[in-house]
């Protein structure tokens, strides 16, 4: 979407993997302060964003939606000055029909989707200070036209407001689940490509639920296409820091995600970060990758039902390299200088985890542990003509 916000993909945190429907403004603030004051905020996270369960169950008078009263008594408005204040900006939920999916539930009360009320709503989220709006599918009826249509109202209801509003979509409950994946490039800066995450490696789902990060990676490989500056596949907030992985698939989750170009927005508990977390969310070689101005989604170089290299071309000509290993004991994942579009003789490698560089006359490969991932920025060389995909027009709409 061509709206000026998400040139790169989004980076900030959500409320949702870890607290689920338990958040007040306390917490919230607590998770700004902590992602100043952990470095999260300098390292790139900019977005807070509070998810569901948010509202008063009811609008005001007028129409109007309203923060829940014992959950965020000052307001959200309030809230929204407090981010801006620590250099932080603010993302908030909504659902487009008429209720947000924990009222559809039952896990919180109310009816308060969008649905009819989508100016005001934009023009209120305008008025808290609202610079990111996660907006979220949970009926499990509607077709994909009434998807698109409803979609692009809120699309509509937001640029009118003149606030520049980064739009994240989430279709999962129908379209990503059962049918073709759209491209939703002419409707949204982000959209999630499966249904949610959870914190697990492998749940055996193919994008049923819940999602595991090796599930999630299966079907987002596939639609490199569509990504772009202002665009971009959005794989689902990060379970990096939580209790499901091992530090070796934690470091996976977090490399794929850099390269797929996806935003990269944090799910776990900022206050009480590991050193390995931070390690993890804050690297900056790999936060480069996924922040570099081409926006180019890593497309995949080899795949045999094990092994997986994927590449993504960098703005400077480098090219980033993932060698991930999705057996079960280690093994050599390799590639070479050719195959990833650079000829020449001589290259340098750097190894994204370690900064360690080495040099090569063009073997790219690594012993790459169970559930592993190394990712070289490879420089030197010049370039032939890039292999993988080729970009997909998001006004053709088309479905893969
Ligand atoms: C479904 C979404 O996929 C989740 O990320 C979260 O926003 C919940 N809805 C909230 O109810």
């Amino acid at each position: 979407l061509d709206n000026g916000v998400a040139r790169t993909p989004p980076m900030g945190w959500n409320s949702w993997n870890t607290f689920g429907c338990n958040i007040n403004e306390t917490l919230i603030r607590q998770m700004a302060d902590a992602m100043v004051s952990s470095g999260m905020r300098d390292a790139g996270y900019q977005y807070v964003v509070v998810d569901d369960c948010w509202m008063n169950p009811n609008r005001d008078a007028s129409g109007n939606l309203q923060g829940d009263p014992t959950r965020f008594p000052s307001g959200m408005k309030a809230l929204g000055d407090y981010l801006h204040g620590r250099g932080l900006k603010f993302g908030i939920y909504q659902a487009p029909l008429d209720k947000t999916c924990a009222q559809y539930f039952g896990s919180y009360p109310g009816a308060t989707g969008s649905q009819g009320h989508e100016a005001q709503d934009a023009r209120q989220f305008a008025a808290w200070g609202v610079d990111y709006l996660k907006y979220d599918w949970c009926s499990p009826s509607g077709t994909i036209n009434d998807q698109v249509t409803t979609f692009a109202r809120m699309r509509d209801a937001l640029a009118a407001t003149g606030r520049p509003i980064v739009y994240s979509i989430n279709p999962n409950s129908i379209h990503a689940k059962t049918g073709p994946q759209r491209n939703w490039g002419d409707v949204a800066n982000m959209w999630r490509t499966t249904e949610d995450i959870t914190n697990a490696w492998d749940t055996g789902q193919t994008n049923g639920y819940p999602m595991g990060v090796k599930n999630i990676v299966d079907v987002t490989v596939p639609l490199a296409g569509y990504a772009r500056p202002g665009q971009f596949n959005d794989p689902d907030m990060m379970e990096v820091g939580r209790s499901g992985m091992t530090d070796t698939e934690q470091r996976s989750h977090f490399a794929l995600w850099a390269i797929m170009a996806s935003p990269l927005i944090a799910g776990n508990d900022l206050r009480s970060m590991s050193t390995a977390t931070q390690t993890i969310l804050k690297n900056p070689r790999l936060i480069a990758v996924n922040q570099d101005t081409l926006g180019l989604q890593a497309t995949q170089i080899s795949y045999d039902g094990t092994r997986r290299v994927l590449a993504k071309t960098l703005a400077n000509g480098d090219v980033a390299v993932a060698l991930f290993n999705q057996g079960a004991s280690t093994a050599t994942v390799s590639t070479t200088a050719a195959a990833i579009g650079r000829s020449g003789s001589s290259f340098t490698l750097q190894d994204a985890w370690s900064g360690a560089t080495t040099t090569s006359t063009g073997a790219i490969s690594a012993s790459v542990p169970s559930h592993g991932t190394v990712v070289y920025r490879v420089s030197g060389g010049t370039s032939t003509p890039p292999t993988g995909t080729t970009f997909v027009s998001a006004a053709s709409g088309r479905c893969l």
